[in-house]
């Protein structure tokens, strides 16, 4: 089995404006330059995309956004279409995230739509799932997960989850400080390779990388990246600042 790279990921959400958002990588490129073994993505708002993406010319930085409509192009105020976050720049697209299904309406069915139309255009999908608190003091934590893996993937081949990184979040470590410990979130990792192997293959089930999401931060990074079925971080709050992130990314020197 060949070994699956870290993946660090910076989600900024509605947070920097475009001066800000300079000002940020610029610090992160001088504090991860040099950094070996780790692909890293940061994922600023829309109106930011353009600017990052003419300042990250020449890093190992990848850019991401952090949604995309479905849709070519057309009447639908608002949108952005994948064809415009490509051009942009954008070698990633984050889809299905918690606020997402929380505030914005979106389902597994929306999820599936957007996964299809970022792949159709060549972009790689970050692909979030996570039970809300209350899911999971039910007891329905893997029924939620099965679910959401289950209808977001659904009708896409092997050759399609090569370019699908599921992230996996819990509402309830959400901006809460509240981690995950690293054995919680390795059984659901763990359960949701299992369950990926089942959709697919024992190959596409080792490639496919896995990332923990929900109050990363530099002191609990290493904890989690030494569970076998961890691959990686989302990031809200900690990819704000250049120093914490690139804390994260060089984990490995913690
Ligand atoms: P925090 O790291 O702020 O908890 O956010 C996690 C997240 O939602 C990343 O997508």
């Amino acid at each position: 089995m060949m070994g699956r790279l870290p993946f660090m990921a910076g989600n900024w959400k509605m947070n920097k404006t475009t001066g800000e958002a300079i000002d940020l990588v610029r610090e992160l490129k001088a504090a991860i330059s040099g950094v070996k073994g780790v692909e890293v993505a940061v994922a600023p708002p829309f109106t930011a995309l353009y600017a990052v993406c003419k300042e990250l010319e020449g890093s190992f930085i990848r850019l991401a956004a952090q949604n995309l409509y479905w849709e070519e192009k057309g009447a639908f105020t608002g949108e952005v279409s994948p064809l415009m976050l490509k051009e942009v720049g954008c070698h990633y697209v984050i889809i299905g995230h918690s606020e997402r299904r929380q505030f914005f309406g979106e389902t597994d069915e929306t999820v599936n739509r957007r996964i299809k139309a970022a792949l159709a255009q060549g972009l790689k999908v970050i692909f979030c799932i996570g039970e809300t608190l209350k899911e999971k003091e039910e007891g329905k934590t893997f029924s939620v997960i099965e679910r959401q893996v289950e209808d977001g993937l659904k009708n896409l081949g092997d050759k399609e989850m090569e370019n699908i990184v599921i992230a996996y979040e819990p509402v309830w470590a959400i901006g809460t400080g509240k981690t995950a410990t690293p054995g919680q979130a390795e059984e659901v990792h763990r359960f949701i390779r299992g369950k990926i192997e089942k959709l697919y293959s024992r190959e596409v089930s080792e490639e496919i990388r896995i990332q923990y999401g929900g109050s990363v931060t530099p002191e609990n990074i290493k904890g989690l990246m030494e569970q076998a079925n961890i691959d990686g971080a989302l990031v809200g709050g900690a990819s704000l600042k250049a120093e914490s992130f690139s804390k994260i990314v060089r984990f490995k020197e913690l």
